[in-house]
């Protein structure tokens, strides 16, 4: 009789989305009462069983996660807390969520989460080259795509965004992050939380964003997968942590923490991380989710001797909400009665759970409308947005003599095509591509066919695979290559090949490709190199075979169309690279942003150069862009003082074409030794041909010239600073504020 009054009165609040009280709804259910206040209410109301649920997550649905395949998906208790969703449609969550609303004794609604990484089903390209767009509106927009689709079909949670800084491209889950740079990562942190969530938690089109893995996870030892970290304290502030801050400070409502052992203290049992940094100086309200079975997994860390004070351990540094491994569900209630964890930081995780579902609007709108497929997935303003990123995102590495683009003159060159993606469309997805398919990426040839319809004669052939031995195509395509005018090349890495567990100990491109290439390069013909692929790869014994290279990274569902514009020159490519390309492993860890040298002209390498072969920031385009001088508004700057930097930037080409300036400053000597330089401002603007534009920096010294001691303690000193723009340089000095040698004071 209770369960059947409880459930009416739930029915009757969220049909109504009640925005008054009536009589006999307790005020958790009351939807015009503050969030605060129901939270109280019901947290009041709950059993400690009914709490530990809460801070629970199992499976729903298929699992295409190879990774996690086979974890079974047991039978699911009405009161669990979240559920990760594997489906498309609503239905199933519907059927769960009904089960939750009816069969658990305070029908609290269930929390629907899922990895939707670049996109639900209208694949954007991997993160990694969306950040080569520089181009956050646009990033922001894609994720907005991703969060409408997600939501309208039963997910209120999404798994992203990825924002580990990572250098190493060994490791495959670089192709998940926005790539090297802390400050660019912090920048499309923040987008893809505004995209993710928008301004209004319980829009249909909106879900919570999770920022993860936190933290340091892209530290991982020689690229290697769930290995430790070694990270200090100082590069833990400089580096790891500054895309988390910006990206709770955007609002994330969730955070996730991390499988690697951050030098002694795993991330998912780390209370310096995540109580004492995100939690108590961040303000972060809302939970934090440990990565999957990341809490049993401090086990096998050597962190806990069983699954129990792995529990305990992570419980009470920090973790609120534990990830399918089930330690919380069999272990917390019995930890809290016997002393070992308190019941206000049982609460402080309950009620951090049920926040982030009441500003969801959860309570109020449990299900989800069955909105028919075409209405809400793929559509045609979605895949625009995907085609934009992968046109954006493509870096043109290379293009000696002005090769590309390809037939422009009329002469209806003959180019031969071939390489492992011919025919591949399915590896241009990505890896994490959630319900991508592959019959609805746009194909290579067919792209290619189109574009150049009338303008060129196209003869495919097979040339190679993408590993192995095989080299029984190689005569064909070298024949090929000798009837042709232009060789034209795809090439690089399957879909599996990164992302999670998928490590590489060599950056190069497999020998067999690398064969095919010096190959062909026999014939004599001009030889054009397309790359789709989820690292950085080391081109050196390649690059001087290639009189072009362009990288289209793994665009999702665009396929080919974005690069066989930019090969037929349609588009004027204007991505940069958001990530060091090394000239071979060898150089790897690599990076723009290193602290400077004892002896600068001294240490390189005996056996290759020791700078990379394409830096990061790197990306040509097929125009010119004329740099005028640097230009700013005083030379001494006080601490709470402005200055603007400016630079006129022309377009000399013949086209149109967008240009990215990245204002980086330096500080030559300070107490804490500081990078080389560091991004700390970009922009992009599309300038007409003969155009000129102004980009200005405006220098905030407190957020743009301090810099943090190993305990994320901020400071600012007098001294020389440098701004660097394409190579130009401006010294200016801070005057007036604490000098180099005062010691540091918190
Ligand atoms: C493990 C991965 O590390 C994480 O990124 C992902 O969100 C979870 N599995 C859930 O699939």
């Amino acid at each position: 009789m209770k369960k059947l009054l409880l459930s009416a009165c739930f029915l009757w609040g969220s049909c109504l989305a009640a925005q008054t009280a009536a009589p006999g709804i307790p005020p958790y259910q009351n939807a015009a009462l503050p969030v605060e206040q129901r939270v109280d209410d019901l947290l009041d109301r709950m059993t400690l069983e009914e709490k530990v649920l809460q801070l629970s997550q199992q499976t729903l649905g298929l699992n295409d996660n190879e990774n996690n395949v086979n974890e079974a998906v047991g039978s699911i208790p009405a009161g669990i807390g979240s559920l990760i969703y594997y489906e498309e449609d609503p239905a199933a969550r519907n059927a769960m969520q009904r089960r939750a609303m009816e069969n658990s004794r305070l029908g609290i609604p269930v929390l629907f989460g899922y990895d939707v990484i670049h996109g639900f089903r209208t694949i954007s390209p991997i993160p990694l080259a969306q950040a080569c767009t520089w181009n956050t509106a646009l990033v922001e927009q894609g994720c907005a795509v991703s969060a409408a689709e997600a939501r309208r079909s039963g997910v209120d949670w999404t798994f992203s965004p990825m924002i580990d800084v990572a250098r190493d491209g060994r490791w495959g889950r670089i192709s998940e992050g926005y790539g090297e740079d802390p400050y660019a990562t912090a920048a499309f942190a923040a987008a893809a939380v505004r995209g993710y969530q928008g301004n209004d938690l319980t829009a249909p089109d909106r879900v919570a964003a999770c920022l993860k893995h936190f933290v340091g996870y892209g530290a991982s030892e020689a690229g290697r997968d769930y290995v430790y970290t070694e990270i200090s304290r100082q590069t833990l502030w400089d580096t790891y942590l500054p895309p988390y801050e910006a990206g709770v400070r955007a609002g994330a409502q969730t955070v996730m923490s991390s499988f690697n052992d951050i030098s002694g203290t795993p991330g998912s049992c780390n209370a310096y991380t995540l109580t004492e940094v995100l939690k108590e100086r961040w303000g972060f309200d809302g939970f934090v989710v440990s990565d999957w079975d990341a809490v049993a997994q401090i086990v096998a860390q050597g962190g806990a001797a069983d699954r129990k004070e792995a529990a305990r351990r992570a419980f009470n540094a920090g973790v609120d909400m534990d990830m399918t491994d089930r330690c919380y569900e069999h272990h917390l209630a019995r930890l809290v009665r016997e002393g070992k964890v308190s019941m206000d930081r049982v609460n402080d995780a309950v009620r951090r759970v049920l926040r982030v579902k009441f500003r969801l609007g959860l309570f109020d709108r449990p299900y989800t409308d069955n909105t028919p497929q075409a209405e809400r997935l793929l559509l045609p303003e979605s895949r625009a947005v995907a085609e934009r990123l992968a046109e954006e995102a493509i870096v043109l590495l290379k293009n000696e003599h002005g090769l590309l683009p390809l037939a422009t003159d009329g002469s209806r060159p003959d180019i031969a095509v071939m390489g492992p993606l011919l025919g591949a469309d399915g590896e241009l997805l990505g890896n994490w591509s959630a319900h991508g398919r592959t019959s609805e990426v746009y194909p290579l040839r067919k792209a290619l066919e189109e574009e150049f319809a009338g303008k060129a004669e196209l003869h495919f052939v097979e040339g190679c695979p993408f590993d192995g031995q095989d080299r029984s195509a190689f005569m064909a395509a070298r024949k090929a290559a000798k009837r042709a005018d232009v060789v034209l090349l795809l090439m690089g890495e399957r879909r599996k090949w990164s992302g999670e567990n998928c490590v590489r100990a060599a950056v190069e491109l497999p020998a067999i490709q690398e064969a095919l290439i010096a190959e062909v390069k026999k014939a004599g013909k001009p030889v054009v190199l397309v790359l789709a692929n989820g690292r950085p790869l080391g081109l050196e014994r390649v690059e001087p075979f290639c009189d072009a290279i362009v990288e289209m990274w793994q665009p999702g569902l665009p396929g080919g169309r974005p690069v066989a514009g930019v090969l037929s020159g349609r588009v004027n490519p204007s991505g940069k690279l958001s990530v060091t390309f090394p000239r071979s492993t060898g150089q790897i860890p690599i990076y723009y942003n290193r602290r400077k040298s004892a002896r600068p002209t001294l240490g390189k390498y005996q056996d290759i150069p020791s700078t990379p072969l394409y830096g990061f920031g790197h990306g040509l385009s097929y125009t010119t862009f004329a740099y005028g001088d640097l230009r700013l508004s005083a030379d001494s700057i006080g601490p709470e003082g402005k200055l603007t930097a400016e630079i006129t930037v022309t377009n000399t080409g013949k086209r149109d074409g967008a240009e990215v300036v990245q204002w980086f400053v330096s500080d030559p000597f300070c107490r804490i030794t500081r990078p080389e330089r560091e991004l700390k401002h970009f922009e992009k603007q599309m300038l007409r041909a003969g155009e000129s534009r102004t980009f200005s920096f405006e220098i905030s010294p407190m957020r743009d010239l301090s810099f943090v001691d190993d305990d994320g303690h901020r400071f600012l000193e007098n001294g020389e600073f440098f701004v660097i723009v394409n190579g130009k340089k401006a010294r200016f000095v801070v005057s007036d504020g604490p000098s180099p040698f005062e010691p540091l004071s918190h």
